[in-house]
């Protein structure tokens, strides 16, 4: 009935308000969000801005978190139970994993509290406030000041408010962000919590169901979740891992609505997008443009090296899968951002828009934006050679793991002397395998050698290659002879007191060549960080003259990783000519995909068994269970993980994509193209409920309908 109500009631509104696409770009910030809340209210939210934020009372943002430094994460229960994305807490499911213990492959469901697994190294942190503190960053501050002395004010007052605002509360962190290119600063506090424990993750095969040939791609059927619980000390306040420790008891958390989603709906997404960059220079555009494809070329070696191998041998495709997933994550982005940039025209259309912001500025009035556009372009133009190298350094022998290993060992004993190094030595062989990397290795020294113009090599490193006459024969005597490709000549490392282990690390083939690398990359940050210094000087004026040029538009600052408020609503759309997407998939989709000969699209047994007894429990819904919807929330990555939220503040759904064809969303978002994906909560309940039967969860989540 819903359905067809739906079908008839959305061609009616179209007719009456022909021009109504609501525009749902916009990341805004929480503290400000009263200025949009009539907008989201006449789009159907239903609570008040103090119910988003605020610093009076618990509100949504308690139950908010940034997990680990890269994603999100959302409190579901008054016991610290968190969840997050399958993809988020891969690298901890990926730990506890062994061919024995494989919880990437079978899942793994903690089924009371002293199950749990602890994570070393794995935090989440909570904001306790924001505010704008942009006098007190800027108090000293005088335009005579270049931009050097601007930024070591900035810092210096930043980190005297930093300071303060630490001392607050216990482990408490601080961090005053820019934003607008530093026309306004906030102070960000948040509470960070470092034991954080596995509770439950879906095999892979629904966790990463599609994997890399679904990644960015709809339609999907991902069940990318995983859970884990906060543990605090007695009193509730952070602490290290401790066995005393006792689940965290949080200000507030999401109740869950089952009732599910259907287009046109309300939806918001609350979480931390980690950088976008909507105000830039048309040639800052044209610059991406350029160097996509190279980059997405680099890429496309490396992963073929990686597959070939993992698809040969079981323990190698677990030791990498984490690896490969990284690197092809970004691979298949950058082919869409191109793809959606080239599709927008973005950078004719700023040119346009640059052109008559120039005539504006020349129109009087506005002098000190006169020169912006031309400027910006001069300074594009003198930074992107050393743009281009820097990132090919990046992207080519960074990408070897023993050349950073190598690098970082010689810095770890240059601190900390050789105590702790086996572990560290340990943990850096455990995921590694020779062949891949050596492979990593020649391909992309091949392609460095070629591609990066003769001035921007270190010197030591075109020598070795001159010397030895190939990269293979480099392979040969500087690969395979060196310590850090080798565990055994690691650990004897390890075993040598600090000044012989240095000597060591400094007569090393690979060390050598690694920090002749690394030397050089940083001889070219330096002229590079002054021009991108007078290019930020430039923004600042840019940003500064769009939001007076344009002082109708409800500008948003670029994403940096604070938290953020997207809203919009679930719809699908069209990627292209005579294809149309519906905004839902459904279990029907993972029984189409299923096929036990390819890797990515082979699910578990007992969910075709679920399937096939239509044992649905109350997940059932029109005969089958939801499992992704697509949304016009603007969102990036870091919002992987984010809670997607009803008019009525309750979950129904975590975030944890973007179509491909939208991906431009970070440069140039497009109401029509743009579409966030998300995990509907029910396919998440099913999963706990029917496929882990994991009644303690189950017990513990409280449902609002
Ligand atoms: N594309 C999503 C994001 O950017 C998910 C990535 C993880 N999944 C994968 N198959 N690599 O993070
Ligand atoms: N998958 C991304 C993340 O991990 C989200 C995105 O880029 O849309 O944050």
């Amino acid at each position: 009935m819903r359905y067809l109500f739906s079908i008839l009631l959305v061609p009616l509104v179209f007719a009456i308000f022909p021009v109504k696409l609501s525009a749902d770009e916009g990341m805004w910030l929480p503290v400000l969000i009263s200025e949009r809340i009539d907008d989201m209210k006449a789009k159907g939210f239903r609570l008040d801005a103090e119910d988003i934020y605020s610093i009076n009372q618990a509100s949504l943002k308690d139950a908010v978190v940034l997990f680990n430094g890269g994603c999100t994460g959302e409190l579901i229960s008054n016991q610290g139970l968190l969840l997050t994305n399958h993809h988020c807490g891969y690298g901890a499911i990926q730990c506890h994993s062994s061919v024995e213990h494989d919880y990437l492959k079978d899942g793994f469901w903690a089924m009371s509290l002293d199950e749990e697994l602890p994570n070393d190294g794995l935090w989440v942190s909570f904001l306790i406030r924001m505010e704008d503190v942009t006098d007190a960053v800027l108090q000293g501050y005088d335009s005579s000041m270049d931009e050097a002395r601007r930024d070591s004010l900035v810092r210096a007052n930043s980190a005297a408010i930093e300071a303060r605002a630490m001392a607050e509360g216990p482990s408490y962190q601080a961090s005053v962000e820019s934003m607008y290119y530093g026309n306004q600063y906030f102070l960000f506090v948040y509470q960070k919590f470092d034991d954080v424990r596995l509770v439950g993750a879906p095999p892979s095969s629904v966790g990463k169901f599609g994997g890399d040939t679904d990644n960015w791609m709809w339609p999907r059927h991902t069940g990318d979740f995983s859970i884990f619980r906060i543990y605090a000390d007695k009193d509730n306040n952070p602490a290290a891992y401790s066995e005393d420790n006792v689940p965290y008891r949080p200000k507030k958390f999401f109740k869950i609505s089952t009732a599910g989603v259907n287009e046109g709906d309300f939806t918001f997404v609350y979480g931390f997008p980690g950088s976008t960059q909507e105000y830039v220079h048309s040639d800052a555009i044209g610059y991406i443009e350029e160097m996509n494809p190279k980059k997405i070329a680099l890429r496309d070696g490396r992963l073929e090296i990686m597959k070939k191998y993992m698809s040969a041998d079981q323990d190698v495709r677990i030791r990498y899968s984490s690896k490969q997933a990284n690197v092809a994550n970004a691979w298949k982005k950058w082919q869409g951002e191109l793809k959606g940039l080239i599709k927008l025209e973005t950078r004719s259309v700023k040119k346009e828009s640059e052109k008559a912001f120039t005539e504006w500025a020349l129109s009087g009035g506005h002098d000190e934006y006169a020169g912006v556009i031309e400027e910006l372009s001069r300074l594009y133009a003198q930074v992107r050679p050393y743009s281009y190298a820097m990132d090919y350094y990046v992207e080519s022998l960074n990408g070897v793991d023993a050349f950073r290993f190598a690098m970082n060992v010689g810095r770890y004993i240059g601190l900390n002397g050789t105590e702790g190094l086996a572990d560290y030595a340990e943990a850096f062989f455990k995921d590694y395998y020779y062949p891949i990397d050596e492979e990593i290795f020649i391909f992309t020294a091949d392609r460095f050698m070629e591609d990066v113009p003769d001035e921007f090599k270190p010197e030591y490193l075109k020598e070795e290659f001159t010397r030895l006459g190939s990269t293979a024969a480099v392979a040969d005597s500087v690969f395979a002879v060196s310590i850090f490709t080798d565990r055994e000549k690691t650990l004897a490392l390890a075993a040598l007191d600090s000044a012989k282990a240095m000597e060591a690390v400094a007569s090393d083939p690979l060390y050598r060549l690694a920090d002749s690398f690394y030397a050089e990359y940083a001889a070219l940050s330096g002229p590079a960080m002054e021009i991108n210094r007078r290019i930020a000087l430039m923004n600042r004026t840019y940003m500064r003259g769009q939001m007076e040029f344009d002082s109708e538009k409800a500008f948003y600052p670029d994403a940096n990783l604070t938290l953020r408020v997207s809203y919009g609503e679930v719809a699908g759309f069209e990627p292209s000519d005579g294809i149309e997407y519906l905004p839902v998939s459904t279990l029907e989709g993972i029984i189409e995909k299923d096929n036990p000969d390819i890797f990515d699209y082979d699910i578990p047994q007992k969910l075709r068994d679920l399937y096939a007894a239509k044992d649905y429990g109350r997940w059932e819904t029109e005969g089958t269970v939801p499992v992704c919807f697509l949304a016009t929330n603007h969102t990036s990555g870091g919002n992987s993980g984010s809670p997607v939220i009803n008019a009525d503040g309750n979950l129904v759904g975590v975030n944890f994509d973007r179509v491909w064809e939208g991906t431009m969303s970070d440069l140039d978002f497009d109401p029509e193209l743009c579409r966030n994906i998300s995990l509907d909560i029910r396919y998440v309940l099913f999963i706990i409920d029917k496929y882990a039967g994991a009644r303690n969860l189950m017990d513990e989540i409280v449902f609002a309908d």
